[in-house]
């Protein structure tokens, strides 16, 4: 059956369905909303587990990539080691006419003018002075803002706080921090030596300014960090390497090519010898998906100084110790989600009816497959098909059930779901024509094309799935 497809994702699009389908939900919303959350809904858990195992599943297509679950709340020492406590800040302004709190650097952007990661609040006072004529609230229109100032995005909490003087402790800001002052414990289970890797994936928390545009840009959201620890003079090419592999990885789950690209750093900051950014069109423009960044030995080196214990490795060919250097591959769970949600979505026409169709890589969809009895009122029907759904649960979980309205109505709301193969059981399975007993009906979700299959062809089709 000929598409034709036209791709049409608009955020405000995306953000209804994923409400009304249940893949995601505003934050707190029956008080209002809270800025920059949202949570998971039933496929929105599914489509997130999904996109989380096949990350692991590359980290663990290599042999020396170990995986680890670190705290969220740590010893505040660690975040002042890693400089978040002294340098990890956002610019912010205030609009005085509508008191909206803004960054001054995408005020900025929106006039063409970038502003340097590296500058100091002065700096950034100088540059955002020298447009300020130009530059509009996008809340109210207004162009009257106050002065820049730098805003630490460590988020803080009370945990254990019995007493005045306590300590507050930091939620992590990213979940690199834990790979980095686990790395000796890796090291010494015995299981490996560099060059070797540390992955895991959890929630990091930033006080952002402005959260914005759906899943890009939020308070609590989920990372996905590598990193990976090579003697110094492999660590150029471990880059190179890296950045082809993850590259690779989102073409090869089946992201348009055309809205994916580098965009090397120009600008590194001090420590870092190479950056570059994977970029994703989404809907709103540009952005950045992944951040792949060649650190030198600047992390272990400064946990070193910090902790006063001993991060070398020691070298046993040149009979020297010395400190790893570090390539990070780092992506976040949200914002793979929000680029698989858009490149997926898609407005077309089959057999003369418009329809919404996510067009997921069938490993990612959250439904495999829909199971339904071409009747819901011929009890014979309705139990073949139970046990049909019974049989293909056993190969994955993940099989919806639709009796509901007639069967162009459930193909639409699968379609619509991204679920891959619907599945109709109707007399011919139940023998009505001898030769095609025991076979099932099973529509593709992109063609609309339907095909007789035996059990254990739609079996194998599921096993595709995973
Ligand atoms: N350890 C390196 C690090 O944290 P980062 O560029 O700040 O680097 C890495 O974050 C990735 O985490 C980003 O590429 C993005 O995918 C995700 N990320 C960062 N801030 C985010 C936010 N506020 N909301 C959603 N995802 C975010």
């Amino acid at each position: 059956m000929e598409t034709t497809p036209t791709p049409l994702a608009s955020l405000e699009t995306l953000t209804a369905l994923c409400k009304r389908r249940g893949f995601i939900f505003p934050g707190s919303e029956i008080y209002g909303g809270f800025a920059g959350t949202y949570d998971l809904g039933p496929l929105g858990v599914a489509l997130r587990k999904n996109l989380v195992d096949l990350w692991i599943r590359s980290m663990q297509s290599h042999d020396n990539i170990a995986q680890l679950d670190s705290s969220i709340v740590t010893s505040g020492k660690v975040w002042e080691a890693s400089g978040h406590v002294s340098g990890f800040s956002d610019p912010l302004v205030m609009c005085k006419a509508c008191h909206s709190k803004l960054r001054a650097d995408h005020l900025l952007e929106a006039v063409h003018v970038a502003a340097d990661e590296k500058m100091s609040e002065g700096e950034l006072n100088a540059l955002f002075d020298a447009h300020r004529a130009e530059l509009v609230c996008p809340v109210c229109g207004k162009k009257d803002f106050g002065q820049v100032t730098a805003k630490n995005l460590l988020a803080l909490t009370n945990l254990g706080m019995f007493e005045e003087g306590d300590a507050q402790v930091y939620l992590r800001g990213e979940t690199a921090q834990g790979i980095f002052i686990n790395f000796k414990n890796v090291l010494d289970t015995g299981f490996y030596s560099v060059p070797f890797g540390i992955a895991q994936v959890g929630k990091a928390f930033r006080n952002e300014i402005s959260p914005r545009q759906f899943l890009f840009r939020k308070r609590e959201f989920e990372q996905m960090e590598m990193q990976y620890f090579v003697p110094e003079n492999e660590a150029r090419a471990s880059f190179a390497e890296w950045k082809d592999e993850r590259m690779a990885y989102y073409k090869a789950l089946g992201i348009s090519a055309s809205k994916l690209r580098f965009k090397q750093h120009e600008n590194l900051v001090f420590y870092a010898k190479d950056a570059c950014d994977i970029e994703y069109e989404y809907p709103f423009g540009w952005g950045e998906l992944e951040g792949i960044h060649y650190r030198g030995e600047y992390d272990l080196t400064q946990h070193q100084k910090f902790s006063g214990v001993d991060l070398r490795v020691y070298d046993e060919e040149r009979k020297e110790h010395f400190i790893p250097h570090v390539v990070e591959a780092s992506v976040g769970v949200d914002r793979t989600m929000l680029m698989v949600l858009a490149d997926a979505y898609y407005e077309d026409e089959l057999n003369g009816e418009k329809r919404v169709v996510l067009r997921f890589n069938p490993k990612v969809a959250p439904i495999k497959a829909m199971v339904s009895p071409l009747l819901k009122n011929k009890p014979e029907l309705v139990q073949k098909a139970q046990e049909v759904r019974a049989f293909l649960k056993k190969i994955h979980p993940a099989i919806a059930w639709d009796d509901n309205g007639n069967i162009g109505k459930r193909y639409r709301r699968q379609d619509e779901i991204g679920t891959p193969y619907c599945i109709t059981i109707d007399f011919d399975t139940l023998g009505e024509t001898p030769e095609l007993k025991d076979t099932v009906t099973l529509r593709d979700r992109d063609t609309g094309s339907q095909e007789r299959l035996t059990l254990a062809e739609v079996a194998e089709k599921i096993s595709g799935t995973i």
